[in-house]
């Protein structure tokens, strides 16, 4: 786990709340490998929220090693604590902006899973700018999946799943798998908690699955 401030945030002034957590903000090149130890098994999971999958995966697969990034300071503050109390090692958790910090990823291809759940609570058409299943997300996403790697993205918004759809389709390097491109469970267990959610109040979930070839 990347170093923390250890004073509680809610002793420190407002301005300075959650600032201690781990960042991949600024113009540096970022090398995956590098911040996970070179494990043979890297993963990305993009806006983990309150990081019901991303522990659940790193307390299932031990040896995988996943990195974590989150807009939201105090997320990735609450999450990483609850990781440590897990003893979780393979965790890696940073505040970000994924859609920027993606293009700082090096070298091509590290990465085996991309994870992006339900990344849309944006509604209004002005808000459309902030989405981050996006064509340069999906041509990232296609430079950083190593060969037959895998994106999974869900959401519980039909239009959204159809135009994410369309966006990682547009990529000829993503093959779809599923129903052309959706499948009707989570192969990966793990669930989100706005995934946990969907599934308890019987909404729907719209499931993409691509390979990189
Ligand atoms: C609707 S919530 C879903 C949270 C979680 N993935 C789940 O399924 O329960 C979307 C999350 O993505 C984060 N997010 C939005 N845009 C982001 C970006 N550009 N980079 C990283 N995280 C982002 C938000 O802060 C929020 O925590």
């Amino acid at each position: 786990m990347a170093h923390m401030e250890s004073q509680h945030p809610a002793t420190l002034p407002p301005e300075k709340r959650y600032h201690g957590v781990p960042s991949l903000t600024g113009n540096d090149p970022i090398f995956p490998a590098d911040i996970m130890g070179h494990a043979p098994h890297l993963e990305l999971e993009i806006g983990f929220g309150r990081g019901h999958f991303i522990r659940e995966r790193a307390q299932q697969h031990p040896d995988v090693h996943i990195l974590g990034i989150e807009t939201k300071r105090k997320m990735v503050f609450e999450v990483a604590q609850k990781a440590c109390a897990q003893g979780l090692s393979n965790l890696h958790l940073f505040f970000g902006d994924a859609r920027e910090a993606v293009t700082r990823m090096q070298p091509a291809g590290c990465f085996q899973h991309i994870f992006i759940h339900f990344p849309d609570p944006w509604w209004k058409a002005r808000h459309a700018k902030r989405m981050v299943v996006n064509p340069d997300m999906a041509a990232q996403i296609v430079r950083l999946l190593a060969p037959q790697g895998r994106c999974f993205v869900q959401t519980d918004v039909d239009f959204r799943a159809a135009h994410y759809r369309d966006v990682l389709l547009a990529q000829p390097q993503l093959r779809p798998l599923g129903d052309a491109g959706y499948v009707d469970e989570n192969p990966f267990g793990a669930r989100t908690a706005r995934e946990k959610r969907a599934i308890e109040v019987d909404m729907p979930v719209y499931r993409l699955l691509f390979e990189r070839t």
